[in-house]
């Protein structure tokens, strides 16, 4: 198995179910060429038994991307990794972070976090049958585990493996009581573990995740961790992936309507095959978030983009409604 460089960890996209498809993906690789993209999570049994086009199928444009798979079972998961790899991902990635109540019931995702050994397990079968890096997103722990010592035990057991890079979400799950969301926004946020762990474990790459909106907080987990991971301000206001991106690799932040018309070849081949531009649009809506004409522009795509005859020209008219509020009134 190979290790990441850390410099291709300084920025990545997370993996979010419903919304980082393939679509999104290579949207966001316009506006980050740098980043690290992750597929939503897939379970490892419908990698080996489920239509895999559809599960795994990617641009190639997106690489470095990695898949996200989710499963309890080594055999399994090594099976699917091996897949994966097959397929020309450049990364397998472990969901323990997950805490929906059927994610629990199948008994993968955050509920792993009380399960080192067989995370470890995991993890092991999948490094020995592939060559591409094996990495493992987690949180900091779950329920009533409050203790630091105890998320670095589950740490150093996993990375006995050999397995060296870890994406933390720098907060605990409760995993009864609290929905996916609100465990996504009530348990308090800890970076100083996630950055206590790369003081004490500096031979891993630990990249931190969780509650990172702006460049400026960017630089500052820099300055503790190897790398920063974004979630729903990539999503919901991609410009934001735009000026990380821009801040931290170099260049020019390029103008919002430029990005979008270098998604157009794209989007019109995505239309020949018949995907339905609601599919793609959906992606976009957040791109003038705050800016003039921003509702507008959201409004006529998702007023118009699921009319069966919506096509680009769509697009160039909520541009325009971003152009028309740029101009002063006459
Ligand atoms: C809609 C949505 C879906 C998500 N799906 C996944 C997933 O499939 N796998 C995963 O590890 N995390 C998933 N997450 C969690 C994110 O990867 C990330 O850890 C979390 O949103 C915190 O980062 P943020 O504050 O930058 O959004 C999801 C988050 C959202 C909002």
């Amino acid at each position: 198995m190979y290790l990441i460089d850390h410099d291709k960890l300084r920025l990545s996209v997370a993996p979010m179910m419903d919304w980082t498809d393939t679509h999104c993906r290579v949207f966001h690789r316009l506006l980050a060429p740098n980043a690290r993209l992750y597929t939503e999570m897939v379970h490892a049994q419908a990698v080996i038994h489920g239509d895999r086009d559809r599960l795994l199928g990617f641009d190639t444009v997106e690489h470095p991307v990695a898949v996200q798979l989710g499963g309890s079972e080594p055999a399994h998961l090594a099976q699917a990794a091996r897949i994966a790899q097959d397929w020309g991902y450049d990364e397998v990635n472990l969901n323990v972070g997950c805490p929906s109540d059927r994610v629990q019931a199948g008994r993968f995702g955050a509920c792993l976090m009380k399960e080192p050994a067989l995370v470890a397990e995991c993890v092991a079968a999948m490094i020995d049958v592939v060559d591409i890096p094996v990495t493992v997103k987690c949180r900091l722990g779950v329920d009533e585990q409050e203790d630091y010592d105890l998320f670095r035990a589950f740490i150093d057991t996993v990375a006995a493996t050999g397995c060296n890079t870890f994406f933390v979400h720098a907060r605990k799950a409760w995993l009864q009581g609290l929905s996916p969301k609100e465990n996504r926004e009530i348990p308090p946020l800890r970076y100083d573990w996630a950055y206590r762990l790369k003081r004490e474990r500096p031979e891993l790459t630990v990249a931190i995740n969780g509650g990172i909106t702006t460049t400026a907080q960017v630089h500052e987990h820099l300055q503790h961790g190897d790398g920063v991971m974004i979630g729903r301000a990539a999503y919901h206001e991609p410009y934001v992936l735009h000026e990380m991106q821009a801040s931290l690799f170099g260049g020019e932040p390029a103008p919002r309507a430029d990005l979008l018309r270098a998604w157009r070849p794209y989007v019109e081949a995505q239309l020949a095959k018949g995907v339905a531009l609601k599919h793609l649009t959906r992606h976009v809506l957040g791109l003038f978030h705050a800016q003039p004409g921003g509702r507008a522009f959201r409004q006529i795509l998702s007023e118009g983009a699921h009319k069966p005859s919506a096509d680009w020209s769509l697009v160039e008219q909520a541009l325009a409604a971003t152009q028309r509020e740029l101009r002063p009134a006459a």
